[in-house]
């Protein structure tokens, strides 16, 4: 199999075999590390890290090397033209000019994507905002499989910031993708986007339940110290019918919420992407901490411990001489894993596929909303919106459903449903005829995606020539 000139900007880029395959490499050029320095010998891999890192771009960077490469880096976008006002598609033009491959991370969701559009080379995203950031996922799987010999089963509580966590957000794709159940403890707060949870059931047809916080054990119960918030709720994500559409949540499966769990994911408040400190203030007031008196639960007691790093307060350090704490292992896998993600994505590696115990993930082709005027999307840090790539970038939708209309940025994925609508086609040579109408009313079924035009409000609807419909107030 060869992944050469792909590029990974999602967790979605690789297909389940895919991920093995990278795996198998992982394996392979682990056991003989100081064997591997002619894979890219000659290559160049450019490193950009416009936020702060350690474990990301110094593994990267260490894969490069042992690899043989060359690695040529920019880390503070004050030192870049980026700070000038240039447009990431042109810094990702002339960066794929002199280097072999891209790795960025960047505060805008969507800039990897925009960069592995016009680079020319492959392009890892290193984390893009609260977006994805698919290697660490790579790491979290491939320390799961490491430990746990399969991720199909598994019972795995996602925990902490699952609002803005960019690795709960990769990571749930990818473990719904490869059949595991996963149960969502967020912090007061910092619930996982609607957006994400409609992408799991859409997607990957998973059923996403609510359940009361007080039939499941809550990282809270029992902690007198923390303020107890007793309405928390959590969510379990069975992926039941991987190929499915299933919009209606199956109430029938039954899940066992006493078992024990296989891993405990916890992540820091991702501090950074919160607007006003009196928010992080709130925020970390009832922030779950695992400790070692959480750990002594029965459902806890073969639980592997992990976090992406690096952690605040919501891991104590008392946990790491457990040898159920995994942490330190996922970044120390860092490098194997980018090894050989490197080495594919330039194809100086190929691997072979192994069987396959779960098919492939059926990417689903929607159609796409692309025009200038209507709407933009609604996430204010998606790339689409910022002032230096509007000058050359469309807003850009996928179309996923019309009851109700709903449209998903494909640079950031978050989710717009649309008031107002027309069509380009029927008012043609008719101006009386050049209405628009609610996108609650039938005529949304009418109109072919094509024809469609999207309008935020009556009066944008107005601006552009358009007359009420008798079916524009229809809610
Ligand atoms: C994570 C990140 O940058 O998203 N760190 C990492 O890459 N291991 C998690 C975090 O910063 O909380």
């Amino acid at each position: 199999m060869r992944l050469v000139n792909r590029s990974m900007v999602t967790i979605d880029d690789l297909s389940n075999e895919e991920i093995e395959a990278v795996f198998s490499l992982a394996d392979e050029m682990s056991d003989s590390m100081n064997g591997q320095s002619n894979v890219c010998q000659g290559k160049i891999m450019a490193s950009l890290f416009f936020e702060p890192s350690t474990r990301t771009r110094l593994s990267f960077e260490t894969a490069m090397h042992r690899l043989g490469g060359n690695v040529i880096s920019a880390i503070d976008v004050n030192a870049t033209s980026l700070a000038k006002g240039e447009s990431i598609a042109d810094m990702a033009r002339v960066v794929g000019s002199y280097a072999d491959i891209i790795v960025i991370r960047h505060p805008w969701e969507g800039a990897a994507k925009v960069t592995a559009d016009y680079a020319g080379v492959p392009v890892i995203n290193a984390g893009d905002g609260s977006h994805e950031h698919p290697t660490q996922t790579l790491c979290d799987l491939y320390t799961l499989k490491k430990e746990r010999q399969t991720i199909k089963g598994l019972r795995i509580a996602l925990c902490g910031d699952l609002k803005y966590g960019r690795t709960i957000h990769s990571l749930i794709y990818a473990l719904t993708r490869l059949g595991a159940t996963t149960f969502l403890w967020p912090g007061s707060g910092l619930d996982m986007p609607e957006h994400i949870k409609q992408k799991l059931i859409t997607e990957y047809g998973a059923d996403v339940e609510k359940i009361p916080a007080d039939t499941l054990p809550s990282l809270l119960v029992g902690r007198e110290d923390l303020a107890v918030d007793t309405s928390l709720d959590a969510i379990y994500i069975t992926p039941s019918r991987a190929h499915q559409l299933a919009l209606i949540p199956d109430i029938s499966i039954p899940i066992d919420l006493v078992k024990e769990y296989d891993a405990l994911y916890i992540t820091r408040l991702q501090k950074e992407r919160l607007a006003a400190t009196t928010e992080a203030q709130d925020l970390k007031r009832d922030y779950p901490v695992v400790d070692r008196k959480l750990l002594k639960g029965k459902e806890f007691k073969r639980t592997l411990v992990m976090h992406p790093l690096p952690r605040i307060d919501e891991l104590a350090y008392e946990v790491d001489a457990d040898p159920r704490s995994m942490y330190f292992k996922q970044a120390a896998r860092g490098v194997p894993i980018r090894m050989a993600l490197i080495a594919l994505l330039l194809g100086d590696k190929e691997v072979d596929i192994p069987d396959k115990e779960v098919p492939p993930i059926q990417k689903r082709a929607y159609p796409l909303y692309r025009r200038d005027s209507g709407i933009s999307c609604p996430n204010l840090n998606c790339v689409s919106v910022q002032e230096t790539e509007t000058r050359y970038m469309k807003p850009e939708f996928e179309i996923v459903t019309n009851e109700p209309l709903t449209l998903r940025c494909v640079y950031c994925e978050h989710e717009v449903r649309p008031k107002y609508i027309a069509s380009s086609e029927w008012h043609q040579g008719m101006l009386k005829s050049k209405k628009y109408h609610s996108a609650h009313s039938h005529l949304v079924r009418r109109i072919k995606p094509e024809n469609l035009i999207i309008f935020n409000s009556e009066s944008e609807a107005q601006a552009h020539g358009f007359k009420p419909s008798n079916y524009a107030s229809k809610r």
